[in-house]
């Protein structure tokens, strides 16, 4: 029965781990998966989480019983807080349902949106390499829209919006809401501010991948601005919000839908049908991310300590980009490096053909995604020479 079934390839970015993990290079890097890592490059168990999880565990009142299919009801409205202004939560407009992490979340959303009928989803190009197939396996046409500008390292703005004229009503269009994933390029907020114009305009649906709130700045109300942006302007639209790397959860999968309505009635009959997909496809959520995470955003010692946490890792990053620069730089590299210090959040988009991508994994060792697309989170103290040295050989040929 299974003999014909073909070999797949290996996941473009989780495959890298395993390949990594299985090679003996004395010296080898890791910058492939966009997870956090300590400036020793090890994996790190946030404090406030570690704290919030021993308070989990003694707590009497918590069981290991189904959670609700659309995760605890007391649980939403810290993790709404986090995007919506009391009002919008108070106003009964949202219909929000835990999920697993950003990928289950755009995948209920994925299969929502077929069942409201929509045909069509718009991604930028780039973007995660997930996310094209995420929407075709719930049989929505996927098409990309102009988002990457080659000489300038930046963001196409006039051909994303061009491309944006050319959709159709009832499209969706799905955005990264902050650190787009690969390039670090986002929006300005007049930028943002045009793009919702024209989501208006073309009455498209959009869908926000909020997957790096406070990895961009360190600060969640600043990296929400998109979020806040859309919520006031009248339009319905998705999130998909994750808590892999702003709480450090990668492996417990937790994360939020939030589907902002014109009225509670709305709001209501959305949620009764998201419901049904999360019932079908997994049943209910995992309870003890979402505890933990429910633990720190409500014990204000705990959420004090976690935002200090966000921007310890933010700084991290950011001074990585800085040492990263320079080391290019002084080497007198070929080429422009000020993206790596422009772009922002987990990732570098550094412009390297896939050429010099192969040299850079197969003869230094240093684990990347075909597209060029770097970790910061995997840069520090102890390797950043070695990754400017060998991106340097790489360039020079
Ligand atoms: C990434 O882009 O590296 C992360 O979002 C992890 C993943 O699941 O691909």
């Amino acid at each position: 029965i299974f003999a014909s079934v073909p070999q797949a390839p290996a996941d473009p970015i989780l495959g890298l781990v395993g390949r990594f993990k299985a090679c003996t290079a004395e010296k080898k890097v890791n910058l492939s998966v966009g997870a956090y890592r300590t400036a020793e490059g090890k994996p790190w168990i946030l404090p406030s989480v570690a704290e919030a999880e021993k308070m989990v565990i003694s707590d009497t009142k918590l069981d290991k019983e189904y959670q609700p299919i659309d995760g605890k009801a007391e649980y939403k409205r810290p993790v709404q807080e986090l995007i919506f202004d009391a009002d919008v939560i108070d106003s009964g407009c949202l219909a929000t349902v835990q999920a697993l992490s950003g990928t289950g979340s755009l995948q209920c959303i994925a299969q929502f949106l077929k069942f409201m009928g929509v045909t069509k989803v718009w991604g930028p190009n780039p973007t995660w390499g997930n996310h094209p197939k995420i929407f075709q396996r719930a049989l929505l046409e996927y098409d990309m829209y102009p988002y990457w500008h080659q000489e300038s390292r930046g963001l196409d703005f006039e051909g994303m919006i061009a491309g944006m004229q050319k959709m159709n009503e009832g499209d969706c269009i799905l955005l990264h809401s902050v650190a787009h994933n690969p390039t670090g390029v986002d929006p300005t907020p007049e930028q943002w501010q045009t793009i919702v114009q024209v989501c208006k305009e073309r009455r498209l649906i959009p869908l926000l991948d909020n997957a790096y709130q406070g990895y961009a700045s360190g600060d969640l109300a600043k990296d929400g601005y998109a979020q806040k942006l859309f919520t006031h302007s009248g339009l319905e639209f998705f999130i998909a919000q994750s808590f892999a790397k702003n709480f450090g959860l990668y492996g417990e999968r937790i994360g939020y839908i939030h589907v902002k309505c014109a009225s509670k009635d709305a709001a209501d009959a959305v949620l009764s049908q998201m419901k049904i997909i999360v019932r079908q496809a997994y049943s209910s959520p995992p309870q003890h991310g979402a505890a933990i995470v429910n633990k720190i955003l409500t014990t204000p010692a705990l959420k004090e300590m976690w935002l200090k946490e966000l921007t310890f890792m933010s700084s991290r990053i950011s001074d990585m980009r800085t040492a990263l620069r320079g080391a290019i730089e002084a080497k007198g590299t070929p080429g422009t490096w000020n993206h790596v210090t422009d772009q922002i959040g987990m990732f570098t988009f550094t412009g390297l053909t896939k050429d010099q991508v192969v040299r850079m994994v197969e003869e230094f060792h240093i684990y990347m995604t075909a597209d060029g697309r770097i970790s910061m989170a995997g840069l520090n103290p102890g390797n950043v020479d070695y990754v400017a040295e060998s991106i340097d050989k790489a360039v020079r040929g």
